[in-house]
């Protein structure tokens, strides 16, 4: 049995929306990753240029492997520092085309770097590459740019269920990046 499922992605890829169907559907818990590391103050500082809250990976990893050993039963995780932690049965990374998360991200208040910075991380796959580097081939990465929440959640429940894969490698949106320089 699986204790432990983690949803990555660069913000406003969809995991906290998808997460939210898939642990209804699954009828299991669903952590957030950024509440849980609020609640417990794991928040070091403020970047200074960037202005984002710089988490203690460390303490949140002992949280997270805290939380999956005292429960028996299966948890979704969501949050872009979730495939930092360990303790995955799968990884999954979304991905979104970074002309569609173009658009999502400008319908939020980021400054333009930000919005950049993130663009940039997406067609990088940036997300993938830091799981990959911790998890290797348990990683899945789901490119999810034309698929409704429904569909998502269909395609995560077979990655789970292990009817589908989905390896690493597959999918490269640096042409993003060499025509929007
Ligand atoms: N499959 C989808 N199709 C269209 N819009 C979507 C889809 N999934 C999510 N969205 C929309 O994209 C936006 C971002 O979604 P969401 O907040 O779930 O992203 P997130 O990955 O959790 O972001 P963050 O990392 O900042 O928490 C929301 O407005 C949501 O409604
Ligand atoms: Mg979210």
């Amino acid at each position: 049995m699986k204790h432990a499922i983690f949803i990555t992605g660069t913000p406003c890829t969809g995991k906290t929306t998808v997460s939210e169907v898939l642990s209804d559907k699954l009828n299991c818990r669903l952590i957030k990753i950024n509440d849980l590391a609020l609640e417990n103050d794991f928040v070091l500082g403020i970047d200074d240029k960037k202005g984002y809250k710089v988490i203690d990976i460390d303490a949140l990893d002992e949280k997270v492997s805290e939380i999956i050993s005292h429960s028996g039963e299966l948890i979704v995780f969501e949050g872009h520092l979730s495939h930092l932690c360990s303790g995955a049965d799968n990884v999954i990374v979304l991905r979104v085309h970074p002309d569609v998360l173009k658009s999502r991200l400008e319908g939020r208040d980021y400054s333009e770097a930000k919005i950049r910075e993130n663009l940039e991380a997406e067609a990088m796959g940036v997300c993938t590459a830091e799981a990959y580097d911790i998890y290797g081939e348990e990683v899945s990465e789901i490119d999810v740019t034309e698929l409704s929440v429904d569909d998502i959640v269909e395609v995560l429940s077979d990655v789970i269920d292990g009817r589908k894969s989905f390896d690493v490698g597959h999918i490269d949106y640096m042409d993003w990046l060499i025509s929007n320089p």
